[in-house]
């Protein structure tokens, strides 16, 4: 088996995007551009995975990790010069290795693996990934002479009138022969448009050495985008959620309107899951059968259980268990852990807080910091005040206990099982089992009064 090597182009600031963030890290579907690359390129056997990184080199290689070797690109002076920094890891090696660019986000691992495939059973010195585009405005164009062979690139700004017109792109990814590539790397100039040495200037000097070139046309140019700027970002975007949404669908998850329905790679869904319009769906997130999400819900690493309803809604961190209705505009703060049966209604915050089996929270409540039991009601504006402006207290509520409306619970308190606090109430001591705590001013209903006010007022 050939050995196969990769070198992947991100040390470039990316200065079309007009952003303080390196431009390989801009995020397509919540990912770096850089790491969609490098888990695509993963699903390839590799011997070694090379990144060459320059402007915002430490930032680069703390998203990818250790899955890469890295070298360090000083001034960025081309794309062929940025693979010559793999010299010293690569030159001496045999085998194929594939440069990509960590500004092409979408191709996949099949169009990698079927780019090795055709290069290593043409025996070439170099392949190029090639596409068709109506749109070639700012790609290399790929010139084949009479006999249809590629003979070199000719990067847009350097293209005169006719090769302009040519609609076959240069995608920026090819597999080389390696001892070829780094032989040829020595000979490339920087004489043209841009000043830079350009790495497909490499498959003209092959050509001209009599080394064979080939090229793999891919079906699909919407893969091989370039992002280049904002534009081609959104694009980008677009592109990525069809992909992923399709795959939901394919595998059983109603999407009621993918083209408003976000998902990022790392989330799984499972069949009979439905996800009405709005719904971005981010991190480690999983979503048990049945389920029914938004509209206009963002769920970010949570686990929801089988048969949950999430409406209008935002939950971050937290693990909801089956059947639980969630919303309209509710809100799970982190850490928290909701059992089965149990509701969380419309404005009603929780955090850092477990709410067990069949309790409630339907309306206005901030409930954070708390342990709740099983099958406990909580009323309407019941408030934790689990902070006193240094620390934060624990408020515990115990199986079948009743929360009257407008209650506070001032922590650190505990609400023993089954005991019901009275509505209005301010309970800043524990409640025992099974007590009923009224903890408010109590009413004095002044007979007539207000018919003596006014008559006073006339006076
Ligand atoms: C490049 C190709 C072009 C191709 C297009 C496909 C060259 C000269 N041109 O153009 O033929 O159609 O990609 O998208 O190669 N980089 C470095 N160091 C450098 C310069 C660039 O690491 O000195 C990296 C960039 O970070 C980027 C990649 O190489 O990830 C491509 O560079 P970019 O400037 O975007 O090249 P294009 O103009 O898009
Ligand atoms: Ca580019």
């Amino acid at each position: 088996m050939t050995n196969r090597f990769a070198v992947i182009l991100a040390a470039g600031q990316g200065t079309r995007m007009k952003s303080k963030l390196y431009k390989v890290l801009h995020p397509v579907a919540g990912r770096a551009m850089v790491q969609h690359v490098i888990d695509q390129l993963n699903t390839v056997k590799l011997d070694k995975m090379v990144t060459v990184v320059g402007f915002g080199a430490e930032k680069v290689k703390e998203q990818i990790g250790q899955v890469s070797e890295y070298v360090i690109q000083e001034e960025q002076l081309g794309t062929a010069h940025a693979v010559q920094q793999a010299e010293d890891l690569l030159k001496d090696k045999e085998g194929t290795t594939i440069v990509a660019c960590g500004d092409t986000p979408l191709i996949t691992g099949e169009t990698f693996q079927a780019l090795f495939n055709h290069h290593e059973q043409e025996g070439a010195s170099a392949t190029i990934l090639t596409a068709k585009t109506d749109k070639p405005a700012g790609y290399g164009r790929v010139i084949r002479n009479d006999v249809n062979e590629v003979e070199r690139i000719v990067e847009h700004k350097d293209a005169n009138e006719h090769e302009l017109l040519v609609n076959e792109i240069n995608t920026g990814t090819y597999c080389f022969d390696n001892q070829a590539l780094f032989a040829a790397l020595q000979e490339v100039s920087n004489d043209n448009a841009q000043g830079e040495y350009y790495l497909p200037d490499v498959i003209e000097i092959m050509k001209k050495k009599g080394e064979k070139v080939s090229a793999f046309l891919t079906p699909d140019f919407e893969e091989t985008l370039g992002v280049n700027d904002r534009v081609a970002l959104a694009e980008a975007e677009k592109t990525m959620k069809k992909r992923i949404n399709e795959q939901h669908m394919r595998n059983g998850v109603a999407i009621i309107d993918p083209d408003q329905t976000y998902i990022e790679p790392d989330v799984v869904i499972e069949s009979d899951v439905t996800i009405y319009p709005g719904s971005i769906l981010k991190g480690n997130t999983m979503i048990k059968s049945d389920a029914e999400i938004g509209p206009n819900s963002e769920i970010s690493n949570c686990h929801i259980g089988e048969g949950t309803v999430v409406k209008q809604s935002v939950a971050n961190d937290s693990k909801i268990g089956d059947r639980v209705k969630i919303g309209p505009f509710a809100h799970i703060r982190p850490d928290s852990i909701v059992g089965d049966d149990a509701k969380l209604g419309n404005f009603v915050e929780i955090k850092k807080t477990v709410l067990g089996d069949k309790s409630k929270v339907s309306h206005l409540s901030y409930i954070g910091d708390a342990e709740v039991g099983s099958n406990v009601n909580i009323g309407c504006g019941t408030i934790t005040v689990n902070y006193d402006g240094a620390n934060k207290f624990l408020t515990t509520i115990e199986d079948d206990a009743f929360i009257g409306c407008n209650s506070n619970l001032i922590a650190p308190v505990t609400v023993g099982k089954g005991s019901y606090i009275a509505a209005g109430s301010t309970i800043t001591e524990d409640v025992p089992e099974d007590a009923l705590s009224v903890a408010r001013a109590r009413q004095t209903n002044k007979e007539g009064y207000v018919t003596k006010l006014k008559n006073r007022k006339k006076d």
